[in-house]
C-alpha cells in the first residue's frame, strides 16, 4: 500500500522560484496515494502557473480570499478541514514571516491559521535571507509551535550563490510528509545517533580502539524508528546489520564521526551518543607499516575532539541523550558529566565482566536533572525500548516546558 494511501495534502505555494518544483511535487504525493489540493499566493503565480497545478493534481486551484464564487464551493475554513497535512513548499522567508504573525489576509495564510492538522513548511530562500537572525527567530517560533521545518538543502542557488536555503527536491519533501503520519512517541521527529567504536590509526595496518561493539547504539537506533522517528546512524566500525528504515553513515575516525554528525545536527531534533569515541589519537600517522626493533617505543597521542561536547555547545542545540560506561561511582560519574556536557539526559552502566561492552545484555540507570530512573538486567534489544520510551517523555517534558515559557515571554514583551 501506498504510504499516503487516502490521505488528503493541501500544498500551499508561496512566491519563489523553488515554486517550479511543486508541479513535481503534486505528481509525486499523487504517486503515494495522496488527494492534493493546491492554494497559491499571489506571488506563487507569477512563478508557475495555477494551470499547471490544477491538471496535477486534478482539481481546482485555490487563490483568493474573498472570491464568493470561491468561497461558496471551498473556503478557507473547509480547506483547512479537508487536510490531513498541510504543506507549504515552497515556503518563503516572508510566508514564515507572516506564518509567525498569525496573518490571515490572503488564503493560504487564512487556511494555515484556522489548520488544526500538522502543518509543514519547506523553506526556500536565499542563502544571507536564511542565515539572517529574523528568518532564524522566524524558524524558532514556527518549530516551537510543532511546526515541522523540513530542510532546506545547501547547494547552489538561483541568485547564483552557494549556501544553506535550497528547497529540498520533491521526493525528499514526500519521504518526510510521510514519517509525520507515522505513529509513535517519537513520530515525525528526527534522530541522529552515533554507535560503535572509533579506529585511530598508527600506520596503514595498526590502529587505537576499545571494546565496543555497538550494540546499543543500534538496539537505540532501531527502537527510535520503531516509534516512528526518522533515525540517522553515524557508525564506527562495527559487524552489526543496519536496523531496517535508518539511514547508515560508515565512518572509522573520531574526526570522521565528528563530521558526520556536525553534517547533519542542524536537521537534528534528538542526537543520542552511544558511541564509545577514542578519547585520543596518534599524533602522527606513519606511512608505511612501523618496523618492530629492540628499542623501546613511545606514541604520541593528542585529544580527539568531544562530539557531544561540541554538539550541546552549539546555539541551538537538539534534545541531546549521553552515555556514561562506568567502572565506579556510576551515580557521582553521570550526574558530572550531565552537568559538564550540559545534557538533558545520560544513561550510564557500569563495565566489567559480562556486563557493558561485547554482550547482548545491559542494565542502564539514567539520570536528569531532578530525576532518574534504573532499568534492571536485560537484552540490549529491550533495554533500548525502554529507554526511548522514557527518552520521548522527557523531550516531551522540555518541549512543553519550552513552549510554555516564550509564551510567557510573548506574552509579556
Ligand atoms: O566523557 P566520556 O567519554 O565518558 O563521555 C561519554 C559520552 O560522550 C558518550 O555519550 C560518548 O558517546 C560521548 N563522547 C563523544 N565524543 C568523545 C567522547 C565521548 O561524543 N570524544
Amino acid at each position: 500500500m501506498n504510504t499516503l494511501s487516502g490521505k488528503h495534502i493541501l500544498l500551499g505555494v508561496s512566491g519563489g522560484i523553488a515554486a517550479y518544483k511543486s508541479a513535481d511535487l503534486v505528481r509525486r504525493l499523487r504517486e503515494q496515494g495522496a488527494e492534493v489540493r493546491v492554494v497559491m499566493t499571489a506571488a506563487a503565480r507569477e512563478f508557475i502557473t495555477p494551470l499547471t497545478l490544477q491538471a496535477l493534481s486534478g482539481q481546482p486551484v485555490h487563490s483568493d480570499l474573498l472570491d464568493p464564487r470561491a468561497e461558496a464551493a471551498m473556503g478557507h475554513i473547509e480547506l483547512a478541514r479537508w487536510a490531513d497535512a498541510l504543506l507549504v513548499a515552497p515556503a518563503t522567508a516572508d510566508f514564515m514571516a507572516r506564518l509567525v504573525q498569525g496573518r490571515a489576509d490572503d488564503l493560504l495564510a487564512a487556511v494555515c491559521l484556522a489548520c488544526e492538522v500538522p502543518l509543514a513548511v519547506a523553506p526556500a530562500m536565499n542563502r544571507a535571507m536564511w542565515q539572517q537572525s529574523a528568518t532564524r527567530d522566524n524558524l524558532a517560533n514556527l518549530r516551537a509551535r510543532r511546526v515541522h521545518v523540513l530542510g532546506p538543502d545547501t547547494g547552489s542557488q538561483a541568485c547564483g550563490e552557494t549556501g544553506p536555503g535550497r528547497m529540498l527536491e520533491p521526493g525528499d519533501l514526500v519521504r518526510l510528509l510521510c514519517g509525520m503520519f507515522q505513529e509513535g512517541a517519537l513520530a515525525g521527529r528526527r534522530v541522529l545517533v552515533t554507535a560503535g567504536p572509533t579506529r585511530e590509526p598508527i600506520d596503514p595496518v595498526r590502529y587505537i580502539s576499545n571494546r565496543s561493539s555497538g550494540k546499543m547504539g543500534y538496539a537505540v537506533a532501531r527502537a527510535a524508528a520503531e516509534a516512528g522517528a526518522r533515525v540517522t546512524l553515524v557508525s564506527g566500525p562495527v559487524a552489526l546489520a543496519l536496523p531496517e528504515r535508518v539511514n547508515g553513515i560508515q565512518v572509522e575516525t573520531a574526526e570522521q564521526m565528528y563530521a558526520a554528525v556536525m553534517g547533519h545536527i542542524a536537521d537534528t531534533d534528538i542526537f543520542i551518543a552511544a558511541a564509545a569515541v577514542a578519547d585520543y589519537r596518534p599524533r602522527d600517522t606513519a606511512g608505511q607499516k612501523i618496523k618492530k626493533s629492540a628499542a623501546d617505543m613511545t606514541l604520541a597521542l593528542e585529544p580527539n575532539p568531544d562530539i557531544l561536547a561540541a554538539v550541546t555547545a552549539l546555539p541551538e542545540p537538539p534534545f541531546t541523550l549521553g552515555f556514561a560506561a562506568e567502572t565506579g561511582a556510576l551515580e557521582t560519574n553521570a550526574r558530572h558529566k550531565l552537568r559538564a556536557k550540559s545534557l538533558d539526559m545520560i544513561a550510564a552502566n557500569l563495565v566489567g565482566p559480562g556486563q557493558g561492552f561485547e554482550v547482548d545484555d545491559n542494565a542502564l540507570q539514567v539520570f536528569w536533572d531532578g530525576g532518574s530512573q534504573q532499568f534492571g538486567l536485560t537484552r540490549k534489544t529491550h533495554l533500548a525500548r525502554q529507554l526511548v520510551a522514557l527518552l520521548a517523555q522527557r523531550y516531551q517534558a522540555r518541549y512543553n516546558k519550552d513552549t510554555v515559557v516564550k509564551l510567557h515571554a510573548q506574552d509579556s514583551a
